[in-house]
């Protein structure tokens, strides 16, 4: 992870283990003594002679409810050989009943390769998973596009025993990540934002066969987090997202005003990975195709290890055709909107960035935290400078700023981070949408819970530190999908934030939350108990005005 910088970080956050998940589902929903999940099944015919799928039952996380679910449904044939890179292609009608027990595959990353599939076999992802309890409802849809850095993720990461407490069916569509998803050449071949086409055929999926499962396509909220909050936003400003196709949003940790949310220089990149898989004159169009369609999948996960991927602007299948911060000044749907981040959501990347410095000078102290600060700076492009020095002034106090002392500047650093990398971002898709359209709510929340369980060091621990995560990025879905055994106080906020997200799909207002009434505030501060802030600019200093900063550091540990 070092090796793929800091934006790749994101990804961590994202996701938890399978090997947890899979531990924990089965904690879950493993003590009821019942045969049910092993020997019921229930079968659904889609619509339009689709076919019919197999699925099975599993248990809410509270109340024991039993639902139902449909794990790795398809919604498009695979996209391999020359499909790959491609659009995706609505599956074809199935006769019988295909399988919906287990989920699908999940896009290839390089960590969870299946030696023994095909290609084919390892690229046929596109499916999705469904969870309802009642089959002849008319329910809110929950879409949930997944995070994972563009370059992982999956619907088994993310249990629905949570969620399905509430009246609502529950959709996780799978996307493709990685060079296998955001390559581009910028011609029909590779056209780019292969991975939001997957999405916007997934939403149309819904459109059509979501009412054979209790669900009613009127009522459909996105919700995505990290760099699925970069995609959810993308869709919201996307003229080629349908008007019909969702009527609220989610956007958690991150939006496609993000410095990582687009691709700067995909084509020049699809050149080195070409050179890199050894093929021969990648600057020709056709050769260059040659090489990636025809390249194995181990390969070309191997060769893009440290790469990252996103969103490219000016995509041929118009998805993107200009940059969000020109796209938003058309702004016209009327969806409500929610979105937000954690109190700390930066802390992943002041993480990974101390990791790679760490590898390169053995004492990190050595560096004044000027010197610190400039190259987290550095990370995002502002050739003027303007970020760092309006940030170093408005965070760091002179005398900090020109010492070694990196334990006192821990909490400016927390702000730092989280305003360039998610607050920022967020707050920009917030307040843009509110400019455009003042009259349809917009939402902003600070998760700011900490609880017993952190996403901070998720994959491979968090001890070395000399800091602590605070309110991580990723903590806030710890209490929307049923991954961590959560007990006593993490368990309340856990139906707060239930609470608060289905309530806003069911009835577009999250309960007790009050919308923006100017581009200033007021904005929600999610904890056990619910507050509100006047000034939501406030949240950019929560760290260096917070007088409990104090256990950010570990005190015991040094820089
Ligand atoms: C992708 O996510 C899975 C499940 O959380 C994890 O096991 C794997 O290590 C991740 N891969 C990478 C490259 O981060
Ligand atoms: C599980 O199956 C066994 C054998 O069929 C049966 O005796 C038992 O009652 C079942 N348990 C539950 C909880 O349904
Ligand atoms: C996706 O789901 C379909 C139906 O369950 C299955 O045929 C296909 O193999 C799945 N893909 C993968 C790679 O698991
Ligand atoms: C690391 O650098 C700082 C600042 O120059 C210095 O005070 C400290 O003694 C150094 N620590 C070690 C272990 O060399
Ligand atoms: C920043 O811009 C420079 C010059 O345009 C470019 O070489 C560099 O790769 C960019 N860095 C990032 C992180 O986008």
């Amino acid at each position: 992870m070092r090796k793929r910088g800091v934006y790749m970080m994101l990804t961590l956050c994202g996701v938890a283990t399978a090997a947890l998940t899979g531990f924990l589902v089965i904690f879950l929903t493993g003590n009821h003594g019942a045969n049910a999940s092993e020997e019921s099944t229930v079968k659904v015919e889609l619509s339009n002679g689709q076919g019919e799928v197999l699925g099975n039952y599993g248990y809410t996380a509270w109340t024991d409810q039993t639902f139902m679910q449909f794990r790795g449904i398809p919604f498009a044939e695979p996209p391999t050989k020359d499909l790959r890179f491609r659009p995706p292609v609505a599956r074809s009608p199935w006769t019988g009943t295909l399988s919906a027990l287990n989920f699908g595959q999940r896009c290839p990353v390089i960590t969870n390769l299946d030696g023994q599939l095909s290609d084919a076999e390892l690229e046929d992802c596109l499916n999705l998973s469904v969870y309802t309890k009642n089959l002849y409802g008319s329910q809110p849809v929950m879409f949930y596009i997944y995070g994972g850095g563009y370059y992982n993720g999956s619907a088994e990461d993310h249990p629905p025993n949570y969620i399905l407490e509430k009246d609502v069916v529950l959709v996780v569509p799978q996307y493709r990540v990685g060079a296998l998803g955001w390559l581009s050449t910028y011609t029909e071949e590779l056209p780019g934002n292969a991975p939001i086409a997957d999405i916007l055929l997934a939403l149309d999926w819904v459109q059509t066969h979501i009412s054979r499962f209790g669900g009613d396509p009127q009522k459909v909220t996105i919700f995505g987090q990290s760099a699925g909050g970069g995609v959810a936003s993308a869709l919201l400003l996307s003229p080629k997202t349908g008007e019909n196709l969702f009527k609220r949003a989610i956007v958690q940790s991150g939006s496609i005003f993000a410095s990582w949310a687009i691709n700067k220089d995909p084509k020049a990149q699809s050149q080195q990975i070409c050179a890199k898989l050894g093929c021969l004159s990648c600057g020709q169009q056709d050769k260059l195709v040659e090489c990636l369609r025809e390249a194995k999948v181990k390969d070309i996960l191997i060769a893009t290890s440290s790469e990252s991927f996103s969103p490219l602007v000016g995509d041929l299948q118009g998805i993107l055709p200009q940059h969000p911060s020109e796209l938003v000044k058309s702004y016209r749907r009327q969806i409500p909107l929610l979105t937000g981040f954690t109190q700390h959501d930066g802390s992943f990347v002041l993480a990974s960035y101390y990791d790679a410095v760490a590898s390169k000078v053995s004492n990190v102290s050595s560096l004044s935290v000027r010197q610190f600060v400039q190259g987290i700076n550095n990370l995002v492009n502002d050739t003027t400078g303007l970020t760092d020095n309006t940030l170093s002034r408005l965070l760091f106090k002179p005398q900090i700023l020109n010492s070694h002392d990196h334990n006192a500047a821990v909490p400016a650093y927390f702000d730092l981070t989280s305003t360039i990398f998610m607050k920022s971002p967020v707050i920009t898709l917030a307040t843009k949408i509110y400019d455009q359209q003042p009259l349809t709510p917009v939402y902003l929340y600070s998760f700011e819970y900490e609880g017993k369980y952190t996403r901070f060091g998720y994959e491979f621990g968090n001890a070395h530190y000399p800091f602590n995560g605070g309110v991580h990025h990723s903590n806030d879905n710890i209490y929307l999908f049923a991954t961590h055994p959560l007990e006593g106080e993490d368990t309340e906020m856990a139906q707060k934030m239930v609470e608060l997200w289905t309530s806003f799909a069911i009835d577009g207002v999250p309960s007790e939350l009050s919308p923006l009434t100017s581009a200033s505030g007021p904005y929600n501060q999610l904890n056990l108990k619910l507050t509100k802030g006047d000034d939501l600019l406030e949240t950019l200093t929560v760290a260096i005005d917070d007088p409990d900063n104090g256990r950010l550091q570990r005190e015991d540990m040094e820089f």
